[in-house]
């Protein structure tokens, strides 16, 4: 049975040879042009963050790294710009370079670089690293091509997690996710977080995050867990974000507490240029003066196509918000605002793209990469009306309606919702009509637990479950994340957690599994 991890090692080497003699460099400098006297000196080993690879493509996949000796000081690189050798082997020791080439890293991307490495055969292995000419090497990636759009693919693996206090734990669920061995990781928000609350087992690095050197410091930080750094170099990862890379609750261009908006707008693009600068996603995405496209589509095979979707920069203000915070709140259907057709979770173009490529997609099973949950979730205000927390989907009924409305109107195939956001496991049928509980299941929404972010409270929300029938599973008490097996058949979910993120050595298992059979939405406890 073909599959992403089980890939004809002997046609891959036989094609290694070959390629060899044919490596494509995005060089501007090659290593042997460089003279020995400008050689950059670091006092200490340069690759502290490590390495990535993210978005693989049927002929290749970015690479991703960043010069920081000292990750907290920018002075310990003096160079304005750093050649940087990066090459793609065929096999784990490097030995069978396939290509190669040289990056600039510069001062002003905080000496990162993004290689996006094409021309390669699809559907196969490959592995990677950087090098500083007659210097030090980095540690080596696994990456990836995807198996060409359309291709039989009978099995992919993919671990999706969210939110990562780096003080409320340790990211130990990642070295469980590197022992799962997926093929592919995917990151649905909140991977750093601004703001410090709750029990602390290590500290930030100082206070809320404004500027873009703050933003660097904050990504360098976490970076510098080495279970985040190992699952990294396990395989790709596709990634979105949620608030805390900027500000909690923030919505489009305005800010969780009513900060000045033309402060708003320099801290947004401070914040997304360091999230940009850390994560290995393609060139589209650089930021520009008034965002950054992160939305972006990837398909494996016949098999699989993920919709990695951005639910912060376009969104509408939400809705009646409270004059006093801003931000999220409960709200009742009084508000009137709620229900307006023009309001927008994704804004127009991102969810005209979603909905397009739902009518397009011939993939067996589609994925959306989703910040906040997706599914009605019925709860009551302190008065004891129907309230409805504005700062996840349940805060844009009318776009939620859109967005399901498409799915059945395309008879999408298998579509699933991965949803971050809530530190909780949820497994949730999502319905036609939210209102009706008895409506069709059209899709099926997995909510993951968080890394490490403290749950939401476990009574206060289990209390909410009779009111929502849709609501098949519910778990806020434990940290982990999601370990999926999609298959022509089925995919199988794993809900995987760790006994206490506080502890270092802390140890796993598997809360509960469910499974989704193609063509029956919904998943059941397998
Ligand atoms: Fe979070």
């Amino acid at each position: 049975m073909k599959s992403v991890s089980s890939i004809n090692r002997r046609l891959l080497l036989q094609r290694a040879a070959a390629l060899a003699s044919v490596s494509v460099a995005s060089a501007t400098l090659a290593a042997c042009e460089w003279p020995t006297s400008s050689r950059p000196v670091f006092k200490s080993y340069p690759f502290t963050l490590g390495i990535a690879s993210g978005d693989p493509v049927g002929d290749g996949f970015v690479i991703w790294t960043r010069l920081a000796p000292d990750p907290f000081d920018r002075a310990s690189v003096a160079e304005e710009s750093i050649p940087i050798i990066w090459e793609i082997a065929s096999d784990a020791d490097m030995k069978l370079v396939v290509q190669k080439g040289t990056a600039i890293a510069r001062r002003g991307l905080g000496h990162s670089v993004h290689v996006e490495v094409r021309g390669l055969p699809s559907g196969r292995p490959y592995w990677y690293r950087f090098r500083i000419a007659g210097g030090d090497a980095s540690p080596i990636g696994r990456a990836w091509t995807a198996p060409e759009i359309g291709s039989a693919l009978q099995r992919l693996r993919f671990a999706f997690a969210s939110c990562q206090h780096y003080e409320q734990g340790y990211f130990t669920p990642y070295a469980m996710m590197v022992k799962d061995a997926p093929d592919l990781i995917l990151h649905l928000g909140d991977y750093i977080y601004e703001s410090s609350w709750g029990e602390q087992v290590r500290r930030h690095d100082g206070a809320e995050p404004k500027t873009l050197e703050e933003y660097r410091n904050r990504h360098a930080l976490y970076k510098t867990d080495m279970h985040l750094q190992s699952a990294h170099a396990q395989c790709p990862w596709l990634v979105t974000w949620d608030d805390h890379e900027v500000d909690n609750d923030y919505q489009g261009l305005e800010s969780e507490d009513w900060q000045d908006a033309a402060a708003f707008v320099k801290r947004r693009a401070a914040a997304y240029q360091a999230y940009y600068e850390h994560m290995p996603v393609r060139h589209i995405a650089f930021p520009r003066e008034n965002g950054m496209q992160l939305y972006q589509r990837s398909t494996f095979g016949d098999l699989l196509e993920v919709s990695m979707i951005d639910n912060r920069q376009y969104r509408s203000p939400a809705a009646c918000r409270n004059p006093e915070r801003g931000g999220g709140s409960v709200v009742t259907a009084d508000c009137k605002e709620l229900f307006d057709d023009a309001r927008s979770m994704l804004g127009k173009d991102q969810e005209r793209w979603l909905t397009g490529g739902f009518r397009r997609s011939k993939a067996k099973w589609n994925v959306i990469g989703n910040g906040e949950m997706f599914s009605r979730l019925r709860q009551k205000t302190d008065e004891g009306k129907e309230g409805w927390w504005t700062d996840d989907w349940n805060g844009f009924p009318n776009a939620r309606e859109r967005v399901v409305a498409a799915m059945a109107k395309s008879k999408l195939s298998n579509p699933v919702i991965l949803t971050g956001d809530i530190h909780s496991f949820w497994i949730n049928d999502v319905k036609e009509n939210f209102n009706d509980p008895n409506s069709n299941t059209v899709a099926t929404e997995l909510v993951g637990t968080s890394i490490t972010s403290a749950g939401v409270p476990y009574e206060q929300f289990a209390a909410m479950l009779p009111d929502n029938p849709h609501i098949k599973f519910f778990e806020s008490r434990k940290r982990g994340y999601m370990l999926c097996e999609v298959g022509v058949q089925s995919l199988a979910a794993e809900l995987k957690v760790v006994d206490d993120v506080r502890d270092p050595k802390t140890k796993g298992s598997t809360l509960a599994k469910f499974a989704i059979e193609a063509g029956k939405p919904g998943a059941v406890k397998a």
